[in-house]
């Protein structure tokens, strides 16, 4: 075992709660959760949210930080390692090739929108997002901004809008990230989150609180109120052929909604919790600490992310300016609500950069899992897994800022990675504890230390509810946009070099999958046999 393991390891209790909820709340709580409440249904939306919370968040999330302690105690910490020892069969440590492709590939994009965050915020910052003074023109500049910012309009690195700047600062959001994880778990994932977390905390209310003492209502408006703008974001809309709001719960495409924003909103299925909590100790609880993470995730969400994007934009821009795209309400709407915020350069900043702290929290999350793979299956020191996943990952990343145009890049691995494999890895880590391990050996193991008991109930939910409701999800989620998807592949729609890209990554993976299982056959992990049980 390599140096660089023995001294891993979480330093506080409250450090791997903030780190994991930290990992949790990020882009998704602020950015994607207002979107796909408004454009599903409004309050409806909260139906098959809390329900999808309950069946499939919670309980694989347990199923996550159970199974990534127990691997930590063969001195295991990456998915394809944990699954082979839970699963006692070198077959799982193939399938836990997704628990790697998913952190590191949703990582290539998400950090070139964790750059837009810092750019925004150092744009308000330094006065430089002008919208003009006629507010007929606001829309128009602020998107104008953006594409350009974003290099939406035209492939390549000198595109438009991306000048050379842009490439700076996403170079340096890049190695922000890789210094925080070439320092280690504690010295370096911990640290910053007991620090980044408080942070954004204070950043998200500051903003809270200037919209809710917002009074913008006007005799020209006098419906824009702080009530009517909550009212739009949360009471439940009639279905979209204008029945009641009951009729939209018929709709498969909330469920899968729902069920897609629980699991990226809680980094459940994204292959991280299980890697943060194998560097847990063997008595540690996870029962507790995993639904503390969970709550603090769900607090940033529906409290703060669900009472800021929204309702102001509907104060400041009417019904027909508080919808729109995920992006669209954060980098089109936003600036044009700053614009006519009072201290809206302040707020402008705070907002932007209380994303980019989110953002990066979980970033850093993305790469843990791969750095642990490297340093435990190919025994690399930290300096070669660093040096080796800086190169991998600067090459997808570049790829998806090369290929901006309408953000198809972006938008296909996120679609393929961060939807379907997020789907599939949550899928077999609870098949794998509730059949594989089995489910009184696995509720054994997740109540050792643990400071609360798991409602019996949930043994019954892993074991049936969980991956039935997954399994149909998952259906109706492929019937609902393979077919869409085959027929504009590599037609101007879904860009086949993105598939390709996904594909070869994978295929890179599985081979130092095969390399490492080679080994990790004839290794004994701290002279504890596998055989002597989890
Ligand atoms: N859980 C992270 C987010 O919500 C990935 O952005």
């Amino acid at each position: 075992m390599s140096d660089s393991k023995k001294v891993d390891g979480w330093g506080s209790r409250l450090g791997v709660i903030l780190a994991v909820a930290g990992s949790a709340v990020g882009l998704g709580n602020f950015l994607r959760f207002p979107g796909q409440v408004a454009n599903n249904g409004g309050g409806t939306f909260m139906i098959p949210y809390f329900i999808a919370f309950i069946l499939l968040g919670i309980p694989i999330c347990w199923v996550e930080w159970s199974m990534g302690r127990e691997g930590g105690r063969f001195g295991f910490h990456s998915c394809p390692a944990i699954f082979g020892a839970v699963g006692r069969n070198r077959f799982w440590r193939y399938l836990g090739v997704v628990g790697i492709i998913v952190p590191l590939i949703i990582y290539m994009y998400y950090i070139v929108i964790e750059s837009w965050c810092l750019g925004y915020a150092l744009s308000y910052a330094f006065g430089m997002i002008d919208l003009g003074e006629n507010p007929a023109d606001y829309t128009a500049r602020s998107s104008a901004f953006f594409d350009s910012f974003v290099g939406m309009n035209q492939d390549g690195f000198l595109s438009e809008g991306l000048v050379p700047n842009r490439l700076l600062l996403w170079g340096g959001v890049f190695v922000i990230n890789f210094i925080l994880i070439f320092n280690g778990i504690s010295k370096g994932v911990e640290t910053f989150c007991k620090w980044a977390m408080p942070m954004m905390g204070l950043c998200a209310f500051a903003v809270l609180i200037r919209v809710l003492t917002l009074d913008v209502a006007t005799p020209e408006f006098p419906d824009r109120t702080l009530l009517n703008g909550l009212g739009f974001m949360w009471n439940p809309k009639p279905a979209a052929d204008g029945g009641p709001w009951w009729m939209t719960l018929g709709n498969s495409g909330v469920w899968l909604a729902a069920t897609g924003q629980i699991f990226f909103s809680l980094s459940v299925g994204l292959g991280v919790i299980i890697n943060y909590a194998s560097y847990l100790k063997r008595d540690d609880d996870v029962v507790l600490s995993g639904l503390t993470a969970s709550s603090i995730n769900e607090f940033f969400e529906v409290c703060l992310g669900g009472l800021i994007t929204i309702p102001a934009a509907f104060m400041f821009l009417g019904a027909a300016g508080a919808v729109g795209s995920t992006f669209g309400l954060g980098f089109n709407t936003l600036p044009i609500v700053f614009e006519y915020m009072p201290a809206g350069r302040v707020f402008g900043f705070l907002w932007f950069f209380m994303l980019f702290l989110a953002a990066i929290t979980s970033s850093i999350s993305m790469l843990q899992p791969a750095i642990a793979f490297l340093e435990e299956g190919l025994q690399l020191k930290r300096r070669a897994s660093v040096a080796l996943l800086g190169l991998l990952t600067a090459l997808g990343s570049l790829f998806v800022i090369y290929f901006s145009k309408g953000m198809l890049a972006l938008d296909t691995m996120d679609f393929w990675v961060g939807t379907f494999f997020v789907f599939v890895l949550a899928t077999m880590q609870v098949i794998l504890f509730g059949w594989g391990l089995g489910i009184e050996k696995g509720m054994e193991a997740a109540h050792r230390g643990a400071e609360m008991r798991i409602p019996r109930i949930f043994s019954f939910i892993i074991k049936y509810v969980s991956p039935a409701y997954l399994l149909t999800v998952f259906v109706f989620w492929c019937k609902q946009n393979v077919p869409k998807y085959w027929q504009t592949l590599g037609e101007g729609g879904v860009p086949l070099y993105a598939v390709c890209l996904i594909g070869v990554f994978f295929l890179f993976i599985l081979l130092l999958i095969h390399i490492a299982s080679e080994r990790w056959d004839t290794v004994s992990w701290d002279g504890e046999s596998l055989e002597d049980g989890l």
